[in-house]
């Protein structure tokens, strides 16, 4: 029977880690996957995860099963950095641990159509997986164009499917540091979609995985908590794998606020079989040493600094990257204004491909780039690659 099954190409974006890994050429840049990196090249396990990790060793006493939520002292710990002071909304807001932000977007989506959602709409370009992980939960999904040609968002496109969502309507956007395009939603544009949403059919979806790489844990939730406070009901997707490096980890949270306390309860047990019939429960690891450093301030403020230090240095490669100005057919200034790991280049398959072939520029065939691959040893070179390829 299994002979039925027809060959399925690998995902683009994880194929990109180990054809980098097989190119002998030392100068090599890879500017695929999204992990952090620091000057040197290196993505690091952070020194705040080591101390947790430490701590762990010496203190946990059983690895005993949890539930399919996972570890609420984890879950918990996190809210007020991502929903701010009235971190449960009076009791409305709660979750469960994931394995990584996919499992938190992909429980979202299935308990959406569970509860009757039959259409998500999506800015696109969007991160590739949200489109695969709502094919295979089998629910449709409606683009719209998620920025403009000059680098901005689109706020009036997402501003038209709000206003004229109907019942069974879902708008996932992406919190912050939007991935691939790093384009984000203005103060003012979320101001307008909270707006928006408060008189619309539509649930949100709120994905958020970056935040703190853009510019700060605070001012990367100003969109979700303007949403939160103007409307009844929505779905957050929440992933520790880039704020606190624990990538393969797979450290992820999905919070629910429901319309009153009460209706929480059946909406976590709906979570609670869909969790258990997917992974049963979520790996401990990760979200364990999360919560250590949370519930712990030296540990927190170390944290927090390596934090900022992935976000001057990305912004510092903008800042280069935006001050080369005209490279080859390339405008690369709207690069400075944008945020978090990523940006695309309007390059073609061709260009792409000369990139990776003769100069060793390992990217996403979007023409996605990781900016955190660049640093000021390799920055020149990928400039000089860009003028060769699109000049
Ligand atoms: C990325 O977009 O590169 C990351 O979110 C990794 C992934 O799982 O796709």
């Amino acid at each position: 029977m299994l002979d039925r099954l027809q060959p399925q190409s690998p995902d683009a974006l994880l194929a990109l880690i180990k054809l980098y890994a097989a190119d002998d050429r030392s100068d090599k840049i890879d500017l695929g996957v999204g992990v952090y990196r620091t000057n040197d090249g290196d993505t690091p396990v952070f020194a705040a995860i080591k101390q947790a990790e430490q701590k762990l060793v010496e203190e946990q006493d059983s690895k005993s099963y949890l539930g399919p939520e996972g570890d609420l002292g984890f879950v918990h710990a996190l809210m007020p950095y991502i929903f701010g002071k009235d971190a449960t909304k009076g009791g409305r807001i709660e979750g469960m641990q994931t394995p990584g932000g996919t499992g938190a977007v992909r429980l979202a989506v299935a308990v959406a159509k569970q509860a009757g959602v039959r259409t998500v709409h999506m800015g696109v370009p969007s991160w590739p997986n949200h489109s695969q992980i709502l094919n295979d939960v089998d629910i449709a999904f409606t683009p719209f164009d998620h920025a403009n040609a000059d680098g901005t968002a689109n706020v009036d496109a997402v501003l038209d499917v709000i206003r004229n969502a109907q019942d069974g309507d879902a708008v996932l956007l992406h919190g912050c540091c939007h991935n691939p395009t790093g384009i984000d939603y203005s103060n003012a544009d979320w101001e307008a979609i909270a707006e928006a949403l408060a008189g619309s059919a539509a649930l949100p979806i709120l994905d958020i995985a970056y935040q703190g790489l853009g510019h700060g844990m605070d001012e990367d939730a100003y969109g979700i908590r303007k949403v939160l406070d103007a409307v009844p009901e929505a779905l957050i997707a929440y992933s520790c794998d880039k704020n606190f490096g624990m990538y393969r980890d797979r450290v992820g949270a999905l919070y629910v606020m429901a319309q009153t306390s009460d209706q929480l309860p059946p909406i976590l047990s709906n979570l609670n079989a869909l969790a258990r019939a997917s992974w049963s429960m979520p790996p401990d690891h990760g979200a364990a040493a999360v919560r250590l450093i949370l519930r712990d301030s030296d540990m927190t403020q170390v944290w927090l600094d390596e934090l900022e230090t992935m976000r001057n240095r990305m912004r510092e490669v903008r800042d280069a990257l935006a001050k080369a100005g005209d490279v080859g057919s390339l405008d690369l200034r709207p690069l400075g204004q944008q945020n978090g790991l990523f940006s695309v280049l309007p390059l073609s398959k061709d260009q792409i491909q000369a990139l990776r072939g003769d100069h060793g520029i390992y990217m996403a065939g979007s023409g996605r780039i990781n900016i955190a691959g660049l640093h000021m040893g390799n920055i020149e070179k990928f400039i000089g690659a860009l003028e060769a390829v699109t000049g």
